[in-house]
């Protein structure tokens, strides 16, 4: 059950459901050989929302098997989950756990590129609803897609150490301020060279000391609820480009910002 999703423990001979995902500080790792890598940041894409933006996700997962991307990371909120709030049902395609899964197998781009990705708040809602952390089942369907984890998660590809990080709470007083103050919270000799974040909405950029820090935005319209609450949203992407040294150290990250309107994109492959 556990391999299947399932947030569940066995604890003193009993099985027992847990209230929130199992966490570890397990570091995946891929071997790179590479002295160049190109990457594709994604995040908050909210599939199911009736705000979701497909047709992006389509456009970008055609122009980064255009441009030669090795990897594609996604910081979380890959459904819009079911939150608790009686109006959100209002805003979904999907309301049950097994609708939005199946939306999501059905519809999230095929690739040769590997994708990478972790939970967020929106994703972990099913499991108190339901038990079941629905990123890690619909990977299970889906071998081009890799769960990672939930909310933060450590990957080394080659020497190059990234951190997937989702977040929770409300909105900041800037934009940039959650982002800064989580990498104070990592201590200097656990600093990865990509710290991408999710959750804010919201694109920003800075490095501090060797770690490149992406808040990585949506892939989604801004629904009702959020311009009610006054919440600002904005539609894009990061592609990084990585070029290693001798040794297989960071040498340059490059980063590109792309941005997205509200228009609709149709691109013929
Ligand atoms: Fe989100």
């Amino acid at each position: 059950m556990n391999q299947n999703g399932y947030a569940i423990d066995y604890v003193n001979g009993e099985i027992v459901v847990l209230r929130g995902p199992i966490r570890n500080n397990d570091v995946y790792e891929i071997p790179n050989h590479l002295e160049r890598l190109k990457l594709l940041l994604i995040s908050d894409t909210h599939l199911a929302c009736k705000y979701d933006r497909l047709d992006i996700l389509r456009y970008l997962y055609h122009k980064a098997e255009d441009i030669g991307v090795n990897y594609i990371l996604h910081s979380g909120d890959l459904t819009d989950g079911l939150s608790g709030r009686p109006q959100q049902l209002y805003d979904l395609k999907e309301s049950s756990y097994e609708g939005q899964r199946d939306y999501v197998i059905d519809n999230y781009p095929q690739s040769e590129i590997p994708t990478y990705l972790i939970s967020g708040n929106h994703d972990l809602w099913w499991v108190r609803q339901c038990g079941t952390d629905i990123v890690k089942d619909i990977c299970l369907h889906r071998p081009d897609l890799h769960y990672l984890g939930s909310d933060c998660e450590d990957i080394k590809i080659g020497k190059m150490r990234v951190r997937l990080f989702h977040g929770k709470g409300g909105g900041a007083y800037a934009k940039s301020y959650k982002l800064q103050k989580y990498l104070d919270t990592i201590p200097l000799e656990e600093r990865p060279d990509i710290l991408q974040t999710g959750h804010i909405h919201q694109a920003f950029y800075m490095k501090q000391d060797k770690t490149h820090c992406f808040q990585t935005s949506c892939l989604q319209d801004l629904t009702p609820y959020e311009r009610s609450q006054g919440f600002n949203n904005d539609k894009s992407c990061w592609w990084v480009d990585v070029i290693f040294d001798d040794k297989g150290r960071v040498n340059t990250i490059t980063p590109s910002l792309e941005t997205f309107g509200d228009k609709l994109i149709r691109r013929k492959r």
